[in-house]
């Protein structure tokens, strides 16, 4: 029986920590990944274009028969995940968001550090989940732009110089970080770019501080839905390793180097025009 792919996209390679997750948790599931590079960064756009860009790359991924789509990217979750459902009210789709409840679990200090881009923080969705959990510790936020476009770069040429740049000063503007009083031991990636950036973060932060991103609870989410709506699928059945099909509208060098250098993956990135 024919096993259909899932479908994720993101502004760009951000969405490939997702991928990451997504294989370990469902290794038999093909993958169909576009990355928007071409229409990059969301974060810093405003929200017609990245709902328009969410429309037709989930368009898209329908026309490819995929059986599901994950919106790899907090951003575009944020403005168009609630319009896609509308328009695709049979598709399951799983959004991401930053990761706030989990680390309210974490943190033993109450002070929270919440890394995402500027689209993602000044959202009507991201506001109503702050004030859902705002009286359950204080939280800083820090709009980053600029970062996801620099690890972008970094993975075509290897060299994390400007990303290590940003990500200090992105940190020393949120405040004191550590385990003591009133300082922050948390910190949430609310970029799906970030986690990309954890080597040069954790240098910066020590040891002690927790970096939390939401991968494995989206990658969990998706085998959930996907595994209930399961009909004639076979993909539970199947021990075939899936495969991941690499797509972007930008410059497929990019998307090649960052699956090479982060997943280990080889497929030929094909150029999209949507
Ligand atoms: N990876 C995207 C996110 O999770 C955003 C990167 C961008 O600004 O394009 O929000």
């Amino acid at each position: 029986m024919k096993n259909r792919a899932i479908g994720v996209f993101d502004s760009g390679i951000g969405g490939l920590s997702v991928v990451q997750a997504l294989r370990t948790e469902l290794p038999h599931e093909h993958f169909i990944y576009v990355a928007d590079s071409g229409h990059a960064p969301y974060g810093e756009r405003d929200v017609a274009h990245v709902l328009a860009r969410s429309r037709a790359i989930t368009r898209y991924l329908v026309s490819q028969d995929v059986k599901a789509v994950v919106v790899a990217c907090n951003t575009a979750t944020a403005a168009a995940i609630h319009r896609l459902r509308l328009e695709h009210p049979v598709l399951p789709l799983i959004g991401v968001e930053p990761a706030l409840k989990s680390a309210l679990a974490l943190s033993k200090t109450g002070r929270i550090g919440v890394m995402a881009t500027r689209g993602t923080l000044t959202s009507a969705k991201f506001r109503a989940l702050l004030e859902s959990q705002a009286e359950r510790a204080s939280f800083v936020m820090q709009a980053c732009d600029g970062l996801a476009d620099a690890i972008e770069r970094s993975a075509e040429t290897g060299d994390p110089t400007e990303t290590i740049a940003l990500c200090a000063r992105y940190i020393s503007g949120m405040g004191q970080f550590g385990i003591q009083n009133d300082q922050i031991d948390t910190l949430v990636l609310g970029c799906t770019h970030y986690p990309f950036a954890s080597v040069q973060l954790r240098a910066l932060l020590g040891p002690e501080v927790q970096i939390i991103d939401n991968g494995e609870a989206i990658a969990r989410q998706t085998r959930r839905l996907v595994q209930s709506t399961a009909t004639d699928e076979g993909s539970t059945a199947s021990t075939a390793a899936g495969t991941v099909s690499l797509f972007t509208t930008g410059q497929p060098q990019t998307l090649q180097a960052a699956a090479g250098r982060w997943l280990g993956l080889s497929a030929a990135v094909k150029k999209l025009s949507i």
